[in-house]
């Protein structure tokens, strides 16, 4: 069983014992060697190569300018810095547009040292997952506040306060599992909804500003370390420098509120 001490790496079938077990797990995005090894020791138990990374990293106004080459570059460079935490990596803007092109491109990720990737969405994506769990490659699906759909979506707002909204999460929540899918990010959805879908799913949700009932919770780095980067700071971002007092402390603090289930609080949270 895996317990959330444990100094063994967390392997791909742990997130599911995880989940019996009542474990909440904690994940970090990283970008590079230096970050992950302090995540990685401090007790992080995911680390995720966003692609948020073209936002925090390299400065643009969304994820979509990033290309498969930055997340095979960021992923090789986080792997080094990696000894126990997962990893995983995005597929970037139109990488998963079909399943060929996500199968070359999660190759690569995974040749670099990723354990599996992320991709955003249900839809025809449910077709990419299954092409890519039956080829052997771990999936995590990201639903919710998609930020490769901004343009679709007309900016980055909180999801499923609509009913009709909130049942087609519920749908595509299951259908992500059923394709295949080994975890679930839920970003900016209702408190309420996050709860509904954690309870209704086998796979473990991993939250972020979705409120404290998922089976884990993910922060950005900067935010968590309340680096301003220019971009408006999301209700959902809590400093976690300020109580630990060094990058160190600050993940034994994050990893200990979510396991203890104090982060995220209502004043994170969206009804
Ligand atoms: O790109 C990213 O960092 C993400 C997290 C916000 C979940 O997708």
């Amino acid at each position: 069983m895996y317990a959330p001490d444990d100094r063994k790496p967390l392997t791909v079938p742990a997130l599911a014992e995880a989940k019996r077990g009542g474990h909440r797990l904690a994940m970090l995005t990283a970008y590079d060697a230096g970050f992950a090894r302090v995540f990685d020791e401090s007790g992080a138990d995911i680390l995720l190569v966003g692609d948020s990374l073209g936002m925090v990293v390299q400065g643009h106004g969304s994820t979509l300018p990033v290309s498969v080459d930055d997340m095979v570059y960021h992923t090789a460079i986080v792997a080094r810095g990696v000894r126990r935490s997962l990893l995983v990596a995005d597929l970037p803007f139109q990488a998963d547009a079909t399943p060929e092109r996500a199968l070359e491109a999660s190759t690569r990720l995974l040749q670099a040292g990723a354990q599996m990737v992320k991709l955003e969405g249900a839809g025809h994506k449910l077709e990419v997952i299954r092409f890519l769990v039956e080829r052997e490659i771990p999936v995590c699906a990201h639903l919710g506040l998609t930020p490769q759909s901004v343009l679709r979506l007309g900016g980055y707002k909180v999801q499923g306060r609509e009913d009709a909204v909130a049942r087609r999460l519920r749908e595509d929540a299951a259908a992500v599992a059923e394709a295949g899918a080994t975890l679930l990010v839920l970003e900016c959805v209702p408190s309420g909804l996050a709860e509904a879908i954690t309870a209704a799913v086998v796979i473990p949700t991993i939250g972020i500003g979705a409120g404290p009932h998922c089976d884990g919770q993910v922060l950005v780095l900067h935010d968590f370390l309340g680096l301003h980067t220019g971009h408006r700071r999301p209700k959902f971002v809590k400093d976690f420098l300020g109580e630990g007092g060094s990058v160190a402390g600050a993940v034994k603090a994050y990893v200990a509120a979510v396991r203890e289930g104090s982060f995220p609080g209502p004043e994170h949270s969206y009804e």
